[in-house]
């Protein structure tokens, strides 16, 4: 879900009674602080989620796309299956005509039918930055919820996409990069993380969230937060897009990348041969990005078995909610 400041605050608000519901609350499994709410409704258990992003592409058709795969990624993360999506757009006519936010429904639906979901509604409002997003339901579960807390010491992390998608889209608008350039972290974009999912509820992982706007560092954090593990993360063996360190060399880094470094730096620690292109790749908000796993050593196997892509990026040990950097 969204910048973890606002689901502080939510965390921090008095439930209330409703008493519209016979004085009863739902049953909340999971509340604000992971990838998405999780409500008990009867025996079915509800993940709920929203996200809204700005433009990291040029054709409209291919942002909505890539925004319904970045928005149901979160219900992936914990372990559900998308059903439903109300669409959301701060759209304005004055800059776009309606044919281009038809493009990005339909974008948004060819990427719904991938996942089996529907999209049932929306709601647009006047903006003058095209913005685009979904609130995504879905259901999951309840004894096979992935939560992003719950790592154990002796796990091993894993990522299941490649990073730099938030450098390439920055030296795309930079003219920089061509749109050929550009098409592989596109295909990355939109592939889904239903796979991983599986493979993941499949090996019993410990943990499970998705790489998003933190960027690797910043959610790794989130894993490890106020629990009693650290993440060593093996810097060289994160995978990279092509031309990704090539454009930071060029200085194509989006401002939230150092953004989330400034971040990153009071919770982790770097050994001396991490370069600070090296620190800025690890920190590179990602749009849609793959999933971010701990699992048991001897669980590596469903993902070996797979045709899966990932890479084993790091282990977890006992510690005080660290990131150590190697
Ligand atoms: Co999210
Ligand atoms: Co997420």
């Amino acid at each position: 879900m969204g910048p973890a400041d606002l689901e502080d605050i939510i965390g921090s608000l008095r439930p209330f009674k409703h008493e519209g519901n016979g004085g009863k609350a739902p049953v909340v499994l999971i509340g604000p602080g992971d990838d998405a709410g999780i409500t008990l409704i009867g025996n079915t258990a509800i993940v709920e989620t929203v996200d809204v992003i700005t433009p990291v592409v040029n054709d409209p058709f291919t942002f909505g796309a890539v925004s319904a795969a970045n928005s149901v990624s979160d219900v992936y993360a914990m372990g559900g299956i998308p059903v439903t999506a109300l669409a959301i757009a701060g759209f304005s006519s004055c800059d776009y005509e309606p044919v281009v936010l038809k493009e990005i429904l339909s974008g948004a639906v060819h990427t719904l039918d991938k996942a089996g979901a529907r999209l049932i509604g929306g709601h647009s409002f006047d903006d003058p930055e095209l913005k685009f997003g979904l609130s995504v339901m879905g259901t999951v579960d309840k004894n096979r919820i992935l939560r992003v807390s719950g790592a154990i010491d002796g796990d091993v992390v894993i990522l299941t996409k490649p990073l730099g998608v938030g450098i390439l889209s920055t030296a795309l608008k930079g003219g920089k990069l061509s749109d050929e350039d550009m098409r592989r972290a596109i295909e990355w974009m939109l592939m889904l993380n239903d796979k991983a999912s599986s493979a993941a509820s499949s090996a019993g992982a410990s943990a499970c969230t998705d790489v998003s706007g933190f960027g690797l560092l910043g959610h790794a954090y989130n894993m490890v937060r106020n629990a009693a593990v650290d993440f060593v993360i093996d810097s060289a063996r994160v995978p990279v897009m092509e031309h990704v360190f090539d454009m930071i060399d060029r200085g194509m880094v989006p401002e939230g990348a150092y953004r989330n470094l400034k971040f990153n730096e009071a919770h982790a620690s770097f050994s001396q041969d991490v370069g600070d292109e090296r620190k800025l790749l690890l920190s590179d908000p990602q749009t849609s990005g793959g999933l971010l796993i701990t699992l048991r050593e001897d669980k590596i196997k469903v993902f070996e078995d797979s045709s899966l892509f990932y890479a084993v990026i790091g282990s977890v040990q006992r510690g005080s909610g660290r990131i150590i950097v190697k």
